[in-house]
């Protein structure tokens, strides 16, 4: 049975499903240059449904978003040892975007973190992509970091993170 979150105009914004996979990989080529294997897929819709989730628009996957939770030390507190939640990897294909779907699965996963009790969110992105910089600013992310030559073609990445309070 399928989980709905929220619908925003034609689109639905739902729970990824196992045989939803496939799309969100085709989305995934088309859109990051930073892929996964079939493994990794599955392993976060196992452990961390609540916040994989997909953006349907007639049928078709326009978009997800997926996350996995780490124990580790705060992005907000010295010293401070906390629950994560960790986008793993967002999307939303060319023709989709600017439509309110990003800001929508975001949200949706914010939920879904925070339904399993996550003290904190965070997520890296290339320090060159405003558009994504600009969406988790506009949802109160901060940045906490500047990552060194994060990513394989040598560019830097920022950390940025939010916290909650319950
Ligand atoms: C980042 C991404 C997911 C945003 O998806 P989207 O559905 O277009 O986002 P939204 O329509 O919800 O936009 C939310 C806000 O983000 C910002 N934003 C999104 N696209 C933007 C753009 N092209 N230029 C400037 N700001 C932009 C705006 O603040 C926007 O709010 P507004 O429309 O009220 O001005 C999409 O651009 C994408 O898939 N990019 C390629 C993959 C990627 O970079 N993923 C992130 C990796 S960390």
């Amino acid at each position: 049975m399928q989980i709905i979150n929220r619908q925003l105009g034609d689109y639905l914004i739902r729970r990824c499903e196992p045989s939803d996979l496939i799309p969100v990989m085709e989305v995934n080529l088309k859109t990051l240059p930073e892929h996964y294997s079939d493994y990794f897929y599955e392993s976060l819709l196992a452990e961390l449904p609540e916040a994989f989730l997909v953006a349907e628009h007639q049928g078709k996957i326009a978009g997800y978003i997926m996350c996995k939770t780490e124990y580790g030390f705060s992005n907000f507190k010295k010293l401070g040892f906390v629950k994560k939640g960790h986008i793993v990897s967002i999307a939303v294909l060319e023709e989709h975007r600017r439509r309110g779907l990003g800001r929508a699965i975001v949200e949706e996963s914010i939920r879904g973190v925070k339904e399993k009790r996550c003290d904190e969110l965070y997520l890296e992105v290339r320090c060159s992509n405003t558009e994504a910089v600009r969406l988790y600013e506009k949802l109160c992310f901060s940045i906490k970091q500047r990552l060194k030559s994060y990513y394989r073609d040598g560019e830097d990445a920022f950390l940025m993170a939010i916290e909650f309070a319950y």
